[in-house]
């Protein structure tokens, strides 16, 4: 890992033998960004990647100049990183090349969540210095290159020095590409059909993500990848920008004239301004830019060593999570303190270690009209208050975990009546409804810490080991009480800075609890959230056959362990769909495992099976949670029947298989699923999982063999074509292989 620097060329490689990215100062005193992406060789000088300027005007204008960091009015076209008024209110800006600077490590960004080293020999960050003259505006660009990552990450701050600045577009990063030979793939969806995988191949023009809704959303992951056109799961060229941000963002591409690409990701730039006095600067949110030549497995397995091991923190990063119960879609609202000792006791005799009491503890809250803001016990529902549930249910050998939603207010709460002016919304404007409550202004300072205390009580006060930290409504009438006319363009950002804020006091008042993100599911499933909250409630939707695409988009850039997945009742609440309950759980144990029904309610057969599920989770548990993930068989594929990925320990010694049947049909095609990360040379005893007396699927368990085989010629599923009738719609089965 090293950043070269050339003094003659004026050109910096950050090169690490898995990545480069090769900047340059050209003649007019630009920053460059000749290449991002494969190995290249140190020692070399790159000037050959940089366009001349058209010999016909003898000057760049129009010219894709692969500008480091592009900016508006001097004759690149282009969508621009930073677009940013001087006192004469132009927006035209030249940075030009001051002085650069590397330094081992990772600076924190202030008040942003980051990936990080725990030793400064893990990366090295390069920051390049421009400034534009005339408006004294100063960028100082920063790269970190991780040691032994196909890794790179950027951010940037804005620097007023000499006069004040607005600031109307200020990227997190721009990529430029010199050709368009690409395919975009983005993570697209809405309430219970989060992070459905999209692919378009790049054309000419620009096309977007974005989402203004105050979150990441569950319409848009803030996540760009391009895969070249043969890429598959295993081999070719792909690269991706994951945005470590919770809010609103942008990230589009442009093809131009010239078949030149150009990525840009950052705050989303309508609902966004920001003034700078002189002396102060703006710090973008951090962009992880990952990039990979063995397919896209390989990039997701960048994205997820990262994120699980340096961008994730606390006591939780490592820890076993535990299995949880949830009672929300056991209880809703209805339920009182002897109701949930039985289904805890009940949980807990089927072995599982976390019971979760959701929404509906507090205030006097029976429906989601009301109490939000009031974090104290409703005694109707429980008398002797939270504490004495909580041990209650620690007494019975479980941990005890209690959901909260606290960016939020009802109308009808002491909270709003006491602070009516905390909640978003422009005054003498209607608020826009949505679940009947508004989003509080966590952009301002008194509201943080009036939260901050207010949790802290209920935290300190009970037993509780795992916060399920809830956000369920988009903000509408942005407009912050606390910010004068002509600075609301900062509100929506600052309340995401307050989020964060509130989430840092809180996880380090309470180290050892687990804290959980979710947002109606997975409106808010984002790395920003990822630094604070280990795990997050992937979808509201718990339909196993949903699921598998739901979890199969998500794995493109987040890792099992930060996957909530549960086992639910059937039919299914969202979809009214019945499947086994051991395909429930095969398709849940790939991610944080848990369960979302009422366990006084299950048949003995049921229970049985559950028992034996929690058993197999708990033996894989270190390799479903912190293995590497391999998407086999696409659910997506609409001429398929069925999906197929596996997990692989991290010391190899065993791996999980999970292959999903959808829609059954007679004398079925070939059925035959080859198996990655393995050890070629080793050989491996195979086990099926449920085990059913004549399983016409068992055959594909035949072992020992060896792991060269196994990805040549795969789990063979199809040996008894005939007993298809014997299977039904949505079977699956885990193959587990141990290393003999
Ligand atoms: C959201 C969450 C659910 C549940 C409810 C409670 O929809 O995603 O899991 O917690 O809120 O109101």
């Amino acid at each position: 890992m090293t950043v070269e620097w050339r003094p003659d060329g004026r050109q910096l490689h950050l090169a690490n033998g898995l990545v480069s990215c090769v900047l340059r100062v050209a003649d007019d005193d630009a920053l460059l960004l000749l290449h991002h992406g494969a190995p290249l060789p140190l020692g070399q000088d790159y000037a050959h990647l940089a366009p001349t300027p058209t010999p016909r005007h003898g000057e760049r204008v129009g010219d894709p100049m692969p500008s480091a960091y592009p900016t508006s009015g001097i004759g690149d076209f282009r969508i621009p990183a930073l677009l940013a008024r001087g006192p004469d209110g132009a927006s035209t800006l030249r940075p030009q090349y001051r002085s650069h600077a590397v330094e081992p490590g990772k600076p924190a960004l202030p008040g942003l969540p980051s990936t990080y080293v725990e030793s400064p020999d893990e990366a090295e960050t390069l920051t390049v210095t421009l400034g534009d003259d005339l408006t004294g505006l100063f960028l100082d660009l920063r790269w970190t290159l991780y040691r032994d990552r196909p890794i790179v990450t950027r951010s940037a701050t804005i620097r007023a020095t000499t006069a004040a600045l607005d600031l109307d577009t200020v990227m997190s990063a721009v990529i430029d590409l010199p050709d368009d030979d690409w395919i975009l793939l983005t993570l697209d969806g809405t309430w219970a059909r989060e992070a459905e995988l999209h692919e378009r191949p790049l054309i000419h023009g620009r096309v977007a993500i974005d989402s203004t809704r105050g979150i990441s959303s569950a319409q848009h992951n803030p996540l760009l990848v391009l895969r070249r056109p043969p890429t598959d799961e295993a081999h070719g060229e792909a690269l991706g920008l994951s945005l470590v941000y919770s809010g609103n963002f942008l990230a589009e591409a442009e093809v131009d004239s010239f078949a030149t690409t150009r990525l840009r990701i950052g705050i989303e730039p309508t609902t966004f301004g920001w003034h700078l006095d002189p002396g102060a600067s703006f710090t973008t949110p951090e962009v992880v830019v990952a990039w990979s030549d063995a397919g896209l497995g390989g990039l997701s397995a960048a994205f997820h060593g990262l994120f699980r091991e340096r961008l994730a923190r606390g006591t939780w990063r490592d820890r076993d999570r535990p299995i949880l119960l949830n009672n929300w879609e056991a209880t809703y609202y209805d339920f009182d303190t002897e109701r949930l000792v039985a289904i805890a006791t009940s949980a807990r005799d089927l072995g599982v270690e976390l019971f979760v009491l959701d929404d509906g503890w507090f205030g006097h809250r029976d429906a989601d009209d009301t109490s939000l803001g009031d974090w104290v016990v409703d005694r109707r529902k429980l008398p002797d208050g939270l504490d004495a549930l909580a041990r209650r249910i620690t007494d019975l050998g479980l941990r005890f975990g209690l959901w909260i939603e606290p960016e939020m207010v009802s109308p009808d709460s002491d909270l709003f009546r006491a602070h009516p002016d905390w909640a978003i919304g422009v005054p003498g404007r209607e608020r826009t409804q949505s679940r009947r409550q508004l989003v509080l202004d966590l952009g301002r300072p008194e509201v943080v810490d009036h939260l901050a205390d207010a949790l802290t009580a209920v935290f300190a006060g009970a037993p509780i080991s795992y916060v399920k930290w809830d956000m369920n409504r988009p903000v509408t009438e942005p407009y912050s009480l606390g910010l004068p006319p002509e600075r609301q363009g900062e509100m929506a950002h600052r309340a995401v800075l307050g989020m964060y804020e509130l989430y840092r006091r809180l996880t380090e008042r309470f180290p050892d609890i687990l804290f959980e993100s979710c947002a109606s599911g997975g409106a808010r499933f984002d790395p920003g959230l990822l630094a604070f909250a280990p795990q997050g409630w992937t979808s509201d939707d718990t339909d196993a056959i949903e699921r598998l695409a739901i979890q199969w988009g998500t794995s493109l850039a987040y890792p099992l362990g930060a996957m909530g997945a549960h086992v639910s009742a059937v039919p299914n609440h969202q979809t009214g769909r019945v499947t086994p309950i051991a395909t429930r759980a095969a398709v849940a144990m790939f991610g944080v495992f848990g369960y979302e029904l009422d366990p006084t309610a299950l048949t003995d057969d049921e229970r049985t099976a559950i028992r034996d599920q929690i058993a197999l989770y708990t033996r894989h548990r270190a390799t479903f949670q912190r293995g590497t993930f391999h998407r086999l068989a696409s659910p997506l594929d609409p001429s398929r029947r069925h999906a197929a990925w596996m997990v692989v320990a991290a010391d190899g010694a065993e791996a999980i298989v999970g292959v999903y049947g959808t829609l059954n049909r007679p004398t079925p095609e070939s059925l035959r699923v080859r198996l990655r990360g393995l050890d070629p040379a080793a050989t491996y005893t195979l086990s099926m999982w449920p085990e059913i007396p004549g399983d016409p699927l068992a055959p594909a368990a035949t072992g020992p063999r060896t792991g060269a085989d196994l990805h040549a010629t795969g789990l063979v599923f199809d040996r008894e074509r005939h007993a298809a009738a014997t299977l039904g719609d949505f079977w699956a089965r885990l193959i587990v292989l141990e290393r003999r």
